[in-house]
C-alpha cells in the first residue's frame, strides 16, 4: 500500500518524530501503555479551524504525566506545535486531537517502570461526538449504571487514564436499557461521571456537579467559568443519585460534544422531553464564546506554516 492511498482527512499521527497517516500509526505491542494501561492522555478539539484551550489541555496533560512519574523530552510549546502540525497536515477544520504518553517498553527481562523510556504519541482525526445530532438537539437518554466507578483512592480519576472497564460496562448497560449514556455511582451512592463526560444537575436555577471521584473535564471547567460570568450559581460538591433523579434539568459535558442535554433518566422524562432553559443557556454560551474566539488558538493551514 502506498502513502497516496491515505486521505489525510482520515487522520494524521505523530510517532517518534514522524508524521504519518493515522491508519498506519502503531505502537510496540510490549509498550506498557498497551499491555498494562500504563499511560495517560488528553484530548483537545479544533472547531472551525481553532483549538479550544490548547494550553490548558497541555498543562493538564503535563500534570497527569507528573502524577504517573512520566516525562517527555518535549516542552509545552513543542507539544503544541506537534498537535497543530497534525491538524494542519490533516486539513481538518473540526478535529479530535489526542496526545498520549505511555510508560514505554521495559528493557529485556525486566518490568521495572523506572527503566522505561516514556513515549509520546499524538494524532488528529475527524471530530468525535458522544451523541448524534438528534440526541444533542432533543436530549439524551441516560441511566444510572449498576456498575460502580473505580474508587478514586485506587485510580486517581484526575489523571486521565485508560482504565475504562467500568465506564465501558456502563456503555453496554445503557444500550441494554434503551439509553445512550450511563452515569456511574461511587460506593456511597453519589454520582461520578460516565464514559468521556461529566454530569451537571440543575435545581431551582442552581448547578451542581460532583467534586470528587471524577476527571476534572475541560468542558466542566468551562461550564463552571461560564456559569460564574452569567451569574448562575454552581456548586461543586457530592451529588447523590437521588438528587440527580430529583433535578429539574440534567446535562453532560465533554470535549466530544460540548454541553449535551439529558431528557430521560432511568426511563423518567425530564422537562417534557425538551432541554431545559439553563442547559440551553449554557450550551449557547459555550458555542457562542468559542465562535468569538475565546481561549482559541488558530491553526494556520498553509504549507508554509510547517
Ligand atoms: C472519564 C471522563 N470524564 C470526563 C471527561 C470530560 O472531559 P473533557 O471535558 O475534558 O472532555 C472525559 C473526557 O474524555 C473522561 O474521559
Amino acid at each position: 500500500m502506498t502513502e497516496t492511498q491515505f486521505d489525510p482527512a482520515d487522520g494524521v499521527a505523530f510517532i517518534d518524530g514522524v508524521y504519518m497517516p493515522l491508519a498506519k500509526a502503531s505502537i510496540p505491542l510490549t509498550d506498557r501503555g498497551f499491555v498494562r494501561s500504563d499511560a495517560t492522555y488528553d484530548v483537545a478539539h479544533v472547531w472551525k479551524g481553532r483549538f479550544f484551550r490548547l494550553d490548558d489541555h497541555i498543562e493538564r496533560f503535563q500534570q497527569s504525566m507528573k502524577g504517573l512519574r512520566m516525562s517527555l523530552p518535549y516542552s509545552a510549546q513543542e507539544i503544541a506545535d506537534i498537535l497543530i502540525e497534525c491538524v494542519r497536515r490533516s486539513g481538518l477544520r473540526d478535529a479530535y486531537v489526542q496526545m498520549t504518553c505511555t510508560r514505554g517498553v521495559p528493557p529485556r527481562g525486566t518490568r521495572d517502570p523506572r527503566l522505561c523510556q516514556n513515549r509520546f504519541y499524538a494524532f488528529a482525526q475527524p471530530f468525535v461526538w458522544i451523541a448524534n445530532e438528534e440526541q444533542r438537539r432533543d436530549g439524551l437518554k441516560m441511566v444510572i449504571s449498576s456498575v460502580q466507578r473505580i474508587q478514586p483512592e485506587a485510580v486517581d480519576p484526575r489523571i486521565k487514564n485508560f482504565h475504562w472497564l467500568d465506564l465501558t460496562g456502563g456503555i453496554f448497560e445503557a444500550y441494554d436499557r434503551d439509553a445512550v449514556v450511563a452515569v456511574l455511582i461511587d460506593r456511597d451512592g453519589n454520582i461520578t461521571e460516565g464514559a468521556g463526560f461529566n454530569v451537571f444537575a440543575v435545581r431551582d436555577g442552581v448547578l451542581a456537579t460532583p467534586d470528587r471521584g471524577v476527571f476534572e473535564g475541560m468542558t466542566r471547567r468551562t461550564v463552571i467559568e461560564l456559569a460564574g460570568e452569567a451569574g448562575i450559581a454552581c456548586e461543586i460538591r457530592p451529588v447523590s443519585a437521588d438528587e440527580l433523579r430529583g433535578a429539574d434539568e440534567i446535562f453532560i459535558t465533554s470535549t466530544a460534544g460540548g454541553i449535551m442535554p439529558v431528557t430521560e433518566l432511568d426511563g423518567r422524562i425530564y422537562g417534557n422531553g425538551r432541554p431545559g432553559s439553563i442547559t440551553n443557556r449554557i450550551h449557547d454560551l459555550y458555542w457562542g464564546r468559542k465562535e468569538d474566539g475565546w481561549l482559541c488558538t488558530t491553526v494556520d493551514y498553509t504549507e508554509t506554516a510547517a
